[in-house]
């Protein structure tokens, strides 16, 4: 039978993924623009190997590149399918029946998820927009064996101070699991603060800045080598399939070609912010992401958007936002100036 706490739980919301007709997808938070050529090549030749061998479990090139791009030790990384698959692990390393997981909302739901599927008591702290009130915060962290973080955050957008973040993991006992999915869009990670606090867990992606999101490469930091060595330990040893281990190489070595897209983007971000703070009907907030939060009132933005083929995505009814809102990626230009005339179509 399958457990009852499984059947509690709701299947994780991805999103649509439309088939044939050509839509303009700014739902998942994905980067709109193609690998870096050499990405693009270096994953070509990997395909010609993909199909009889293993990668190396150890992942060695992968980490060393990561240990590079960071600036840590190879040895505080460890590697999951995606943050996805990180948080998973840090579930299932960390969690007993009953630990208490502290998760300010609204957040990334899968935090959640995984907690409750290691029949962990949630204490769920619910901030308008997550502006964590950071002295209630704190006092509600106390005995949490977890506390997840997620900054800048889906689908807010804002970001945690780094000196907020530095209170609140010299506050908990047990460890802080920080989420950092799209901190390279904004400017400051708090990937510096693993040298002094061991109950700290960095997680990270190639997903959003790296546009690798297929491919399923992440990873996180951890200055605690029981802590690394466990995650090491149960993750799947090959986790990351051969194709990704080498496009993720690759792409640490085309940063450059990969900071002009974030610019392009970020500048983006601010014009598009900027152009739907003009529309009275809905109140935008600011983002250090790559994507937008809009509040409406009964205006069903979503369901119009698609209607004129843009994907967004309807966020109405997560924990800790009250009424209706979506969330937008920032796409190319050319794709942003589209859902800003089809919104302006919608509301005059
Ligand atoms: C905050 C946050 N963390 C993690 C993820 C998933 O990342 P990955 O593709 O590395 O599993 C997402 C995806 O949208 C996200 O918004």
């Amino acid at each position: 039978m399958v457990r009852p706490v499984i059947e509690l739980i709701n299947r994780y919301d991805a999103g649509k993924f439309p088939k044939g007709e050509s839509y303009i997808i700014l739902s998942s938070n994905e980067n709109p623009y193609p690998p870096a050529e050499d990405v693009l090549k270096a994953i070509e030749r990997s395909i010609k190997k993909v199909t009889n061998r293993y990668p190396d479990p150890e992942y060695p090139e992968l980490k060393r590149a990561i240990a590079e791009y960071l600036e840590v030790d190879v040895n505080e990384i460890f590697l999951g399918n995606g943050i996805s698959d990180c948080i998973y692990n840090i579930c299932n390393a960390l969690l007993d029946t009953l630990d208490k997981v502290t998760i300010p909302m609204p957040s990334y739901t899968m935090y959640a998820m995984y907690s409750i599927v290691r029949d962990a008591s949630i204490n769920y702290r619910i901030y308008p927009y997550y502006k964590i009130d950071i002295e209630d915060f704190i006092e509600s962290v106390r005995n949490s064996k977890l506390v997840f973080l997620c900054s800048p955050n889906n689908p807010t957008g804002n970001a945690i101070p780094i000196k907020r973040i530095k209170e609140i993991v010299e506050s908990v006992r047990g460890y802080v699991a920080l989420d950092e999915a799209y901190v390279e869009f904004s400017d400051a990670s708090a990937i510096k603060l693993t040298d002094t606090y061991e109950n700290l867990i960095v997680m990270r992606t190639f997903s959003k800045f790296f546009g690798l999101a297929g491919l399923r490469i992440g990873y996180g930091i951890c200055k605690d080598e029981r802590v690394v060595s466990a995650l090491e330990k149960i993750r799947l040893p090959f986790c990351i399939n051969y194709i990704g281990a080498i496009a993720g190489v690759e792409a640490i070595k085309c940063l450059d070609y990969y900071k002009k897209i974030r610019d392009i983007i970020v500048k983006e971000r601010e014009r598009v912010y900027r152009e739907l703070s003009k529309f009275e009907e809905i109140e935008v907030f600011p983002s250090k992401a790559n994507f937008l939060l809009v509040k409406s009132e009964n205006l069903r933005l979503a369901e119009k958007l698609e209607k004129r083929k843009i994907l967004v995505r309807d966020v109405t009814g997560l924990m800790g936002l009250s009424g209706e809102h979506v969330r937008i990626t920032i796409g190319k230009p050319e794709e942003n100036n589209a859902l800003l005339n089809a919104l302006e179509e919608i509301l005059s």
